[in-house]
């Protein structure tokens, strides 16, 4: 995710901030950029790909000053490039501002503002936020603070920001709302960043700024402000992390960090999606609405952990739509000889949006004039360069090597698509998609809820961990899941596991049951006609003397009744379980892996993107 780093004090900002953007380096990005106010000018600096390059145009044209801020930017909204790097300035040259988050409602203000005479310089949704500054000015704001507060009203979506102005040289602003921004308190000087642990080495004084206010930093002190500019009394902790960890947030591995972060994850593409509605925006749709109407096939994609989104996808979009929908390997589908034609959707579902096999497919599927749509997390990535339609998955950088939260944000893309869909083509009845919609939105917080139970999880794993070998069974929306679980735990715990849709048991993998052999067991229910069939399928396992590890809904005695062990998660609908299971099953490979003592972030023998054949 992109980074944010800011000074004000006796010293000079650019080497403060160049060596704050290094430290958030880890996050990700692909372009960076500084402003800095220095003699009556505001100077800005930026460039794309490694912070060294931004270095490098610094020392041809070099610049100091004791008030700056400083991006590093991972592309949501246009390629990564020079003119969208951060920071963006309004049409005076006078405002700059840095930003992490999203403007949802960008368009309709750039639109506006550009009808009054505003140039647009950038692709970026950001710009809008120091021309609207400029526009509350212009329009009789007293001062810069009431011009944010102003200009923030008028957005909606979720922002981390830093501020610096002509006008008010000595001051710099910082506002947040749904993405974290802390201020660091030193000496005659403070400091604003996105994550503690650009700062760690020159304080360890935050004041972490809460959602809707706003913050005004000067070399005497920083004073707090709510979106209705009542004084807020600023909180001054104290940081006891190192900076290693700090990192992490405290996390001992990238992979847990991200599995903890996907309830915010979700939420945010709830949010941007949903909004406070019910109604899915139309851009997640990509195409009009008389093409999804006229659409009858769609081919899915995908390579391993996408593959599994995909699979999931397929099932939900031929419930909630008529389409028929296909799913393929990347790496089988380039040779294959599948029959697709201009009338084909195809769905490429891709974290990195660089995996080869993912993208030959797609080449071949342009070529014969089909339509491309992606799930990716990545803008910019070659995936995204080549796609018709993007459906940014907006989970961040992934940085441990196996997926996790990239692959709910997949699901949680997939479910809102398919709702969208069905709505679109009239084949789902309005009052069942708000019913849906609801209970999506419950989610996040179940899936909050199994985070909670992750001592439970360790213990279970610990104690199942040693073996050679496990097996993971689950039917319909949860066969894809425990083909992930499987995947997940022979990733990173280097155990054998394998994945079967339950009822296909019987026909082969039941030879392997024994007292030895851990089965992992999902049969979660709301009102699921095959969770019955799942019992039975678990009553076969037990039968056999198999060790049951059941992933059951709370309060399912039945299950725990016939499990050695069993981990309870949130009821959820069952169409939308697969994003609340899958993350007791991450936890159960984190657990497994790290008793194994295993390197959980970089498994071996595993790329994080698969740009080869
Ligand atoms: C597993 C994992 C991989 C990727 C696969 C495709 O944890 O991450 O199986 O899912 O290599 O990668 P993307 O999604 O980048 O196309």
């Amino acid at each position: 995710m992109c980074g944010i780093v800011g000074y004000i004090g006796p010293a000079d900002s650019v080497p403060i901030l160049v060596d704050g953007l290094t430290r958030l380096e880890y996050r990700g990005y692909d372009s960076a950029g500084v402003a800095v106010l220095q003699d009556s000018r505001l100077e800005i600096r930026r460039h794309t790909g490694r912070l060294s390059n931004l270095e490098a145009s610094m020392q041809q044209a070099p610049l100091t000053g004791s008030v700056g801020i400083g991006h590093t930017r991972w592309a949501t909204h246009g390629a990564p490039s020079e003119k969208n790097a951060h920071p963006h300035t309004d049409s005076t040259g006078r405002i700059a501002v840095v930003h992490n988050g999203i403007i949802e409602n960008y368009q309709a203000l750039r639109n506006e503002l550009a009808a009054r005479g505003h140039r647009f310089l950038s692709e970026t949704d950001t710009e809008v936020i120091p021309h609207l500054i400029e526009d509350e000015l212009a329009a009789g704001a007293a001062s810069m603070l009431e011009a944010i507060r102003r200009a923030l009203a008028r957005t909606r979506g979720a922002y981390a920001l830093g501020i610096v102005s002509l006008d008010e040289p000595e001051t710099l602003y910082a506002a947040r709302l749904g993405s974290p921004l802390i201020a660091g308190v030193g000496d005659g000087e403070l400091y604003i960043a996105s994550d503690v642990p650009a700062i760690l080495n020159r304080t360890r004084q935050v004041v972490y700024l809460g959602d809707g206010q706003i913050a005004t930093l000067r070399r005497e002190g920083l004073e707090l402000v709510d979106m209705a500019g009542k004084p807020v009394a600023a909180e001054v902790q104290t940081v006891e992390l190192e900076a290693e960890a700090a990192e992490r947030a405290g996390f001992e591995t990238f992979m847990l960090k991200e599995i903890h972060e996907q309830p915010r994850v979700l939420r945010t593409l709830l949010n941007l999606h949903l909004g406070n509605g019910q109604q899915d925006t139309p851009e997640i749709l990509g195409f009009d609405a008389d093409y999804w109407r006229s659409l009858r096939r769609i081919m899915a994609i995908s390579c391993g952990t996408a593959y599994h989104a995909a699979m999931y996808g397929r099932l939900l979009l031929e419930g909630l739509t008529g389409l028929a929908v296909e799913t393929d390997l990347g790496s089988e589908f380039r040779y294959s000889n599948r029959k697709i034609d201009p009338a084909t959707l195809v769905l490429a579902v891709s974290q990195s949006g660089e995996t080869a096999d993912t993208l030959a497919s797609v080449r071949m599927a342009h070529e014969r004039g089909c339509r491309l749509l992606s799930i990716c997390n990545v803008a910019g990535s070659s995936l995204v360069r080549e796609s018709d339609h993007v459906l940014y998955t907006h989970a961040g950088p992934e940085i441990g090597v196996a997926s996790t939260k990239a692959y709910t944000a997949q699901l949680m893309a997939l479910a809102l698509l398919a709702l969208a869909v069905g709505r679109v083509r009239g084949d789902i009845a309005p009052e069942l998609a708000d019913e849906m919609i609801s209970d999506l939105r419950a989610v996040p917080d179940a899936i909050h809820y199994v985070l909670n139970r992750a001592e439970i999880i360790r213990e279970i794993a610990e104690k199942h961990h040693d073996g050679p070998s496990s097996l993971y069974l689950g039917r319909r929306y949860n066969f894809p899941t425990a083909l992930e679980g499987a995947l997940k735990n022979k990733e990173i715990s280097y155990q054998h596991a394998e994945a079967y849709a339950a009822g296909e048991m019987k026909h082969g993998p039941i030879a392997l049951i024994n007292e030895y052999l851990p089965v992992i067991c999902i049969c979660t229910r709301t009102r699921d006609e095959v969770y019955e069939k799942t019992i039975s399928n678990v009553r076969e396992v037990e039968a056999r003397g198999g060790r049951i590890i059941a992933i059951a809904t709370d309060g399912d005695t039945e299950v725990a009744d016939i499990a050695e062990d069993t981990i309870y998660v949130p009821q959820t609908r069952d169409e939308f379980s697969p994003m609340v299971n899958v993350v007791a099953l991450q936890l159960l490979a984190y657990y497994a892996a790290q008793a194994r003592g295993t390197d959980i972030d970089k498994p071996r023998n595993l790329a994080k993107s698969v740009t080869v054949e």
